[in-house]
């Protein structure tokens, strides 16, 4: 174990402020950052790595975009934070609905747990309703509710849910198969009167990245809606990453069709502390001081927060989305290709620039669609990947269940890296 994460573990639990930085599925010590740069992030040992995690979504420019990095700056030169309103929180709530169909309103929070957590509660206000949907495998941060067989590190760990939460608050949450529109109009059937919203990663991407079946999100819109009942597109991953305007940019556009709630955080807070829920105004306006709902933040809609999110949003145009998509149909090649040419059994699934792989015989046979297929892979063999990956200086996610990120700062020379990298590490696992 490094000395720095010996010391860390001394004082903190695991050592960590969030579970699946520790390696805990993968082993060894974390690699303790001290810098960030582009496509790289520095240890505390000097060493370079190649990152491929980029802050688990946020870095969509590259890690200290100078333009981010200068809005800060100057934001934090007029102070760090003030407890009032400022203009710039309406100007990122104005570059939000300029992208996204069907907002008219935003409200800013810190974490996108405090952004989902809250879409729950106005959807419970919204329909004087008590229950929640929510699919197995996906993850919506850590409030209470929403572990249930969640994505993320819960599945990493391999846990059924959260020791510490109530019978009551796991008992407002339905859980159901992802993909699996029969089994969600079944539960309408019988308790439709009694559901307030169903909540759904816009994209499954924290069991591994799961696509949506064709028609599955719209026809959850097309159940909620008939039922009275709300739907909670949770963008918190996707958001500004797959698309200007997220995964609804990918689908919602083209069929013409919009969730009720949206919620957002990661790249719309460009690497600093900001996430957000967004939707109609007659649904936002429930929201105090306005309507019954309460939610609040010392910190919401913090100046550098919004500083930064307003820089990453304003640069990240058409041709910073291109540029990454084409890196991630480069890459999805590369990974492919070198896995099949050394017989490992794999498969690779994809939304938009997210990618990740299933290993094992498995997922090699058939689509991966919900969480109990993406449990059946075999994780050792990603194991020893990453740990020859990291040997090389690529610093992967350190979970078989999360999804990889590229940024609009990996190009060429980072690509032929990670080819080289990438066949070396299937000749170590396949020898
Ligand atoms: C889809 C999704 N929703 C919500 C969250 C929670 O966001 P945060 O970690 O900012 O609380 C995450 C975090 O990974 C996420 O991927």
């Amino acid at each position: 174990m490094s000395e720095v994460f010996e010391a860390a573990r001394k004082v903190m639990p695991g050592g960590v402020s969030s579970p699946v930085r520790a390696f805990g599925s993968v082993g060894g010590s974390p690699v303790f950052v001290k810098s960030a740069k582009g496509a790289y992030v520095t240890g505390v040992d000097d060493r370079e790595y190649l990152d491929l995690v980029g802050s688990w979504g946020p870095a969509l420019l590259g890690h200290a975009h100078p333009e981010v990095v200068e809005a800060v700056r100057q934001a934090a030169g007029r102070g760090l934070s003030f407890g009032a309103p400022t203009t710039g929180e309406t100007e990122l709530a104005e570059l939000i609905i300029g992208r996204v169909g069907g907002i008219e309103k935003a409200r800013f929070t810190s974490t996108g747990t405090e952004a989902t957590m809250t879409a729950i509660r106005l959807a419970r206000g919204f329909t004087g309703r008590e229950l929640i949907i929510k699919f197995a495998g996906c993850y919506h941060g850590h409030s209470d509710g929403l572990l249930a067989e969640a994505g993320s590190g819960v599945a990493t760990a391999g846990l059924p849910g959260s020791a510490g939460v109530t019978k009551a608050a796991a008992g407002d949450t339905i859980v159901l198969p992802y993909n699996d529109l029969d089994a969600v109009k079944e539960v309408f059937a019988s308790r439709g009167s009694e559901i307030a919203a169903i909540i759904t990663e816009a994209a499954a991407a924290n069991m591994g990245v799961v696509p949506p079946n064709p028609g599955f999100n719209q026809g959850l819109l097309r159940i909620a809606k008939e039922h009275g009942a709300l739907l909670i597109q949770d963008e918190v991953l996707t958001g500004f990453r797959v698309s200007d305007a997220g995964y609804w940019g990918l689908e919602g556009r083209r069929d013409g069709w919009t969730p009720d709630i949206y919620c957002f955080g990661k790249v719309a807070g460009g690497g600093m502390p900001l996430a957000a829920l967004a939707g109609r105004t007659e649904i936002m306006d429930k929201l105090a001081p306005l309507g019954p709902v309460y939610q609040a933040g010392t910190l919401s809609g913090n100046p550098l927060a919004v500083a930064a999110g307003k820089a990453t949003l304003t640069l990240a145009d058409a041709k910073v989305y291109a540029r990454i998509d084409a890196m991630a149909d480069k890459l999805a090649g590369i990974l492919t290709g070198r896995l099949t040419e050394a017989g490992i059994p794999h498969r690779l699934q994809r939304v938009g620039s997210l990618m990740s792989v299933f290993w094992g015989e498995g997922p090699a046979q058939a689509p991966v669609i919900n969480y109990a297929e993406a449990q059946k892979q075999d994780t050792s063999i990603f194991t020893r990947f990453f740990h020859s990956m990291l040997d090389q200086g690529v610093l992967l996610p350190p979970s078989a269940f999360e999804a990889w990120f590229l940024s609009a700062a990996h190009g060429e020379s980072e690509l032929d890296r990670l080819d080289v990298a990438i066949q070396k590490a299937t000749q170590a696992i396949s020898s």
